[in-house]
Formats: C-alpha cells, sequence, structure tokens
C-alpha cells in the first residue's frame, strides 16, 4: 500500500487540499500587517516602553549575503563577491545594534542569538569575531544562552568554527536540500556530502551540541530515488534536528525562478509521495515529527516543548524559547516584541540612511488588534501543539470562542468529514493527515485570507 493510500489521500483530494496557503511564520502575515503602525521614531519610542520589562531577549541578525544564487532560493538575499559590500554592512549593523542596546541593554538580558540570512559566514572570520566581540560588549547574555547561526558548508572553513566556538556557538544549522548531483548542478548548487560532514564533524569537536540540517522536498528536478538516498546520507550525519521544507516557487517574486520550466517540478501528488516516504524513513530512524515540516530525535529540546506545548513558531521558524522579545537587526530584519511586529528596510542604501539618522530601519509593521492576538493564539495552537483546546485560551484570555467556532464550523466540519480534524471535548485535534495538512486547519481561523497574496501550495 503506498503512503498516500495508507493516508487515504485520493489525487482529487491531493488537488482540492494542496491549495497555498501562509507558513504563519507570524500572524497577521506580513502582506496584512497596517504598514504605518512603525516608522523609526515609532520604533524607538516603543522600545522605551519595553525597556523595564524584565524577561530576557531572543536577538536575530540577518546577513543577507551569498557568492552564487542557488535558484531555488527564496530567502532574502544580496548575491555579491565584493568584500567591501561586506565590511560596510558590519558597521551599519554595528551603529543598530548600538540605538537598540543604549535602550534595552540595562534590564534585559539575551537568552538567544541566531544569525541567518543569506550566508552568515559569507561575513569572513574576522569580521564575524569583530561583530561577536561587539554585541557580548553592549548585550549581557544568560549563562545557558542558545547561539546559533545557518551555514553554508561551502563558504565555512574551520577559522569560522573557531571564532564561532570562541563566542559559545552552540547549535549550527547546515543548508543541505538535495545531495543529488543532478539537482545541484541544474539549481547552482554545488556541495558534497563530504564537504558537510567534514563541517559537521568540526562543528561538533568544537563544542557544537546542536546540528540542524535543511531540506527541500519537491526541488525542480528532484527525484523521489534521489532525495530517498539524500535522508539515506544525512543518516550518516546525525543531526538532532531536521527541517523538510516544501519547495516554495514565486516566480512572480524572484526572477530567478522564472527560469525554472514548470515541467521539472514535482506535482503536488508527487512531492506529496516525496514527503510522505522521507517522512517515513525518519519515523522509522527514531525521528519524531514535530510540527508540520520539522523532526528530531527523541531527547530533543524541540520534540521536549512540543510535547509538553510550549513550542512557538516566529520568523526563525519552530523555536523552543517561547514568548520571548525577538529584535532583529539588519537589511529586511523583522522583530516581533509584545505584540507588534516591526520590519527593517529591505532597500540597502533606504536601510543605510535610516540607520544613519534614526540608528534604526524600521520601515513598517503591525500592532496586533484584540482579535489578532486570539486568532494568532488559535493558529499557533494548531501548527505548533496539533491541537486546541479552545476551553483553556478562552480562560486564559478571558473570551468566549463561540463566534469563532460558529464562523469556522463549516470548514471545520469538511476537514473533519475528510479526516483531517477531530472535534470533541471543545478541543479541535489534527489527525496525522491533518498534521501533514497543518496550514491549511490553520487558515480556517485567518481574518485577513485572500487570494490577492501570494502564498506557497502546503505540500
Ligand atoms: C538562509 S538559507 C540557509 C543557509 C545557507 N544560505 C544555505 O543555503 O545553506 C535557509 C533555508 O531556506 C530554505 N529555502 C530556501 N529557498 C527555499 C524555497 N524556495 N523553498 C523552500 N525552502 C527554501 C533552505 O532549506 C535553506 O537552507
Ligand atoms: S546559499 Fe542559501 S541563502 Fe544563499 S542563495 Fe543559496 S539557498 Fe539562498
Amino acid at each position: 500500500m503506498s503512503k498516500m493510500q495508507e493516508f487515504q489521500l485520493t489525487s482529487e483530494e491531493i488537488e482540492k487540499y494542496n491549495i497555498r496557503a501562509p507558513r504563519y511564520t507570524s500572524y497577521p502575515t506580513v502582506p496584512n500587517w497596517n504598514k504605518d503602525d512603525f516608522t523609526p521614531t515609532d520604533y524607538l519610542k516603543f522600545l522605551e516602553e519595553i525597556k523595564e520589562i524584565n524577561d530576557p531577549l531572543s536577538l536575530y541578525i540577518h546577513i543577507p549575503f551569498c557568492a552564487r544564487r542557488c535558484l531555488f532560493c527564496a530567502c532574502n538575499t544580496i548575491i555579491t563577491s565584493r568584500p567591501e559590500r561586506s565590511s560596510n554592512y558590519l558597521s551599519y549593523l554595528k551603529k543598530e545594534i548600538l540605538a537598540v542596546s543604549n535602550i534595552l541593554a540595562d534590564n534585559r538580558k539575551v537568552m538567544q542569538l541566531h544569525l541567518g540570512g543569506g550566508t552568515p559566514t559569507h561575513f569572513t572570520p574576522e569580521e564575524l569575531d569583530d561583530l561577536f566581540s561587539f554585541i557580548s560588549d553592549k548585550f549581557q547574555f544568560e549563562n545557558n544562552a542558545e547561539k546559533s547561526i545557518e551555514v553554508h558548508p561551502t563558504v565555512t572553513n574551520n577559522r569560522h568554527i573557531d571564532v564561532l566556538s570562541d563566542y559559545n556557538f552552540n547549535r549550527i544549522s547546515m543548508g543541505v536540500q538535495d545531495f543529488t548531483k543532478v539537482v545541484q548542478e541544474k539549481l547552482n548548487r554545488y556541495q558534497t556530502y563530504e564537504e558537510t560532514i567534514e563541517l559537521i564533524n568540526s562543528a561538533r569537536s568544537n563544542g557544537f551540541e546542536g546540528v540542524n540540517v535543511d531540506l527541500i522536498y519537491g526541488l525542480p528536478y528532484q527525484t523521489f530515488e534521489g532525495f530517498m538516498s539524500t535522508i539515506d546520507q544525512i543518516f550518516n550525519l546525525k543531526p538532532d534536528r531536521i527541517a523538510m521544507y516544501s519547495y516554495a516557487h514565486f516566480p512572480q517574486i524572484y526572477r530567478h525562478h522564472k527560469g525554472i520550466p514548470l515541467d521539472v517540478i514535482p506535482s503536488g501528488e508527487n512531492k506529496l509521495d516525496i514527503f510522505l516516504a522521507a517522512r517515513q524513513k525518519l519515523l522509522d530512524n527514531s525521528y519524531k515529527q514535530v510540527g508540520f515540516d520539522h523532526f528530531s530525535v527523541e531527547g530533543d529540546e524541540l520534540w521536549t516543548s512540543f510535547q509538553n506545548q510550549t513550542l512557538r513558531r516566529n520568523f526563525m521558524g519552530y523555536s523552543t524559547k517561547a514568548g520571548l522579545d525577538l529584535v532583529a537587526f539588519g537589511w529586511s530584519g523583522i522583530s516581533e516584541l509584545r505584540n507588534s511586529y516591526a520590519q527593517n528596510s529591505k532597500n540597502m542604501e533606504e536601510y543605510q540612511l535610516l540607520i544613519d539618522k534614526f540608528g534604526v530601519a524600521t520601515i513598517k509593521g503591525h500592532k496586533m488588534t484584540k482579535e489578532d492576538i486570539i486568532r494568532k493564539e488559535i493558529i499557533m495552537n494548531i501548527l505548533c501543539q496539533i491541537e486546541v483546546d479552545f476551553t483553556k485560551i478562552e480562560k486564559k484570555m478571558d473570551v468566549s470562542l463561540d463566534y469563532l467556532k460558529i464562523e469556522a464550523n463549516k470548514r471545520l466540519t469538511e476537514l473533519e468529514k475528510e479526516g483531517f480534524v477531530i472535534n470533541h471535548d471543545n478541543k479541535l485535534s489534527l489527525t496525522q493527515k491533518g498534521q501533514i495538512f497543518a496550514r491549511i486547519v490553520a487558515s480556517v481561523f485567518d481574518e485577513y485570507l485572500s487570494n490577492e497574496h501570494k502564498f506557497s501550495t502546503v505540500v
């Protein structure tokens, strides 16, 4: 019996449910923000308002540069080989860190630091050293702070690892996507298994306790066999966490996606077939599914926080550091503070002009309404706990959710009939099939969802 039969998914159902839906790294999603909520001055004022709160912080630093463009990429990147671009950018990051730390650093310690990109190790080891020394001087870190970084193995060397280790980085996240040679060649991404394992070994012997690996299923030119053999190779790397992302194709946003012929992208049915087989392989090899696209080993904090219902989701994806205020630095960075979102400019010239003028480069944001907060809680429960206990939320937020249940009733009844959810005792529980399509279940409670916005397909 094929995996799709086991999940009682027919071709018609896959076509019906493989629709576009947000990945909900925020709610409301970025296109629905009330953009005027934050100017740089508003953001600075807002930081002043929250500076006395004694909770620890999570910091995110975006380093957008990459030496070459992987043709599948949907990240906020700038392709460059000019070293002065990095050094100039570093000087702006430091100005921004200084402005924010002047307000927040007296009262608020850092519990989590994450460097994302782009490719943060596009910075030279000396530039990283400079950045870490600066940030360690400006902010106080908790002793057990999680420090993590995204790397591409081919541009990361042992000197990078040494610097990261000097600053007690403990989690490394490695992009792999697919080891199949022809897929890599066609997509302008070159990375051997040998390079990858060598870097992972070097990180582990330098004190990194956590190793994440990113994979993408449904990539252009990907085959079922090729991805299965990638998964077999991944087992040898023994990552404690694996992100298995669904390929997001956005030719209307990324010019480089336009050049990918549609007939080399696996169909929805083939994509789901690849995902279900890979998922089963991971489960058979002691990995646990966390949320809809992550896997971890059993003792891992990601798995325990999923089980004890403290897992959260933000712009970095699934996070074990529940509810921390997230302050982002850098071009395009998105902060999530209290019940607000704020985003930096995505135009490098504007980013630098604003930093020179204000110390921060916020150009838009959103202050959540009470309704947003309620719906976000439900949506995040669906994606992070695979269950919503309405009674619990009603008590916690002191509201009645009857109006929402009435609004959602028609779609939930349909999803229940088709085996995605079970409605019981004022709770909504997702079945295994529902977990895979969790984004669709979540979208039932999205007040802003409209066809105008472009999201990726759910499988
Ligand atoms: C910033 S990159 C990771 C670090 C490094 N730049 C690299 O590629 O190895 C973050 C991850 O986003 C995922 N990603 C990029 N483009 C994607 C797409 N079109 N669809 C789904 N996932 C994508 C990849 O798994 C990638 O590893
Ligand atoms: S290296 Fe990573 S961020 Fe850079 S283009 Fe490739 S996938 Fe995108």
